[in-house]
């Protein structure tokens, strides 16, 4: 993470003493779209996030110097003092939820900066919330719980920056552990840690990023989560999770093609988790692989999120004997995850790079994944 041009600027634009924290990105192995479902999601943070050098300023103003876009903004506390900027309102949304909730910010000064690349499905804007909110917290002195600080952030996305996400990367951003993945019930919220060390067992992890950008706000990720809660009403509840597929096909004719089909993928991706889960307290991480390209093809074919590029990504991994692959996050565009054994790591992206670049005009990213802790201070 970028520590030291963080410091080198905040030295620069506020000549003050300052602290540092940060929150990562993360990964998913599985359960996407599943949280605002009310279902399980299966993520990990990774060793890419946001770093923040920051200390209160005794106004009433914050100050805030977005270092990788050399852009600077100072906005008020007050819901009327919105910034304009977007990037800025992450920020400022922080601060309103945590008033909202009771907690009393001030003033401060603060210069960032993040290694998650933007619009690839690894959360860089979870990475910025969680580090403002578990900063704030702790600068403030605000006895905020974690689960609370994830809220924070969620909340920011719903009401200030119009994505009405899930909780699952704001929790994995505050509650991640180094090595293990979490796979957290978005019902309850209870959650477990496993450990994860493909590596130990001849797998490797690997991102493959289409460089194609998606874009959420405002978008057919809010659409997709109200056909979600269209069929989940039609069905009588809050939440599609626990429905089955008999009961989704017995309310066929009252709901349109398209909200079965979105419900559809939902609830296999509910039941893939699990196995999931199971499969790798066995080690089987064929069966690991074959969840994820099911998920794949459905995030492709029936919850329609995928998009060409990341279609033929996954399809050059399967020609490639990859053990799985499939798109990661949101979706309309980012990244795939892999699992690859590593005898065959080398071929595969080699051969991924060169028909993509063969076929697109350019080649993917190739981003190595490394489980890492959560939000901290530094
Ligand atoms: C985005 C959202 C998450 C989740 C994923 C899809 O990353 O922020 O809450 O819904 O998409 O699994």
């Amino acid at each position: 993470m970028n520590v030291d041009i963080v410091k080198t600027k905040f030295e620069e634009k506020f000549s003050s003493k300052y602290e540092l924290f940060c929150s990562p990105g993360r990964i998913n192995l599985i359960g996407e779209h599943t949280d605002y479902n009310g279902g399980f999601v299966f993520p990990g943070a990774i060793d890419k996030g946001m770093v923040a050098a920051i200390h209160p300023n005794g106004t009433d103003k914050v100050r805030a110097y977005a270092v990788d876009l050399d852009a600077y903004t100072e906005f008020g506390l007050k819901e009327e003092d919105a910034p304009a900027e977007s990037w800025a309102r992450y920020i400022f949304g922080v601060c309103r939820e945590i008033e909202k909730r009771g907690g009393k910010v001030a003033g401060f000064d603060t210069a960032f900066s993040g290694d998650v690349p933007l619009g690839a499905g690894m959360s860089s804007s979870a990475a910025l919330e969680s580090t403002f909110a578990n900063a704030l917290n702790e600068l403030f002195s605000l006895g905020i719980d974690r689960f609370e600080l994830a809220r924070i952030g969620q909340s920011t996305e719903h009401n200030y920056c119009g994505v009405k996400c899930g909780i699952m990367d704001q929790f994995a951003s505050v509650f991640g552990k180094a090595g293990h993945l979490m796979r957290l019930d978005c019902r309850s919220m209870e959650f477990e840690y496993f450990p994860f060390n493909p590596d130990a067992h001849g797998y490797k992890l690997v991102l493959l990023d289409s460089v194609v950008k998606h874009e959420l706000v405002g978008s057919p990720y809010n659409d997709r989560r109200a056909s979600c809660e269209r069929v989940a009403a039609t069905l009588g509840g809050e939440f599609l999770r626990g429905a089955t597929m008999e009961q989704l096909d017995a309310i066929k004719d009252k709901i349109s093609e398209e909200d079965y089909k979105r419900a559809r993928y939902v609830i296999g991706e509910e039941q893939r988790v699990l196995d999931v889960c199971d499969a790798l307290k066995r080690n089987d991480y064929e069966t690991v692989g074959k969840r994820m390209y099911q998920t794949h093809w459905g995030m492709s074919k029936d919850y329609e999120v995928s998009c060409e590029e990341l279609d033929f990504l996954a399809t050059i991994a399967e020609e490639c004997g990859v053990t799985g692959s499939r798109i990661m996050g949101g979706g309309f565009g980012g990244c795939t995850i892999n699992l690859v054994k590593v005898e065959l790591y080398d071929n595969f992206i080699t051969t991924a790079k060169a028909r993509f670049n063969e076929k697109y005009g350019h080649e993917p990213k190739v981003y190595a994944v490394i489980i890492s802790d959560g939000a901290r201070r530094l």
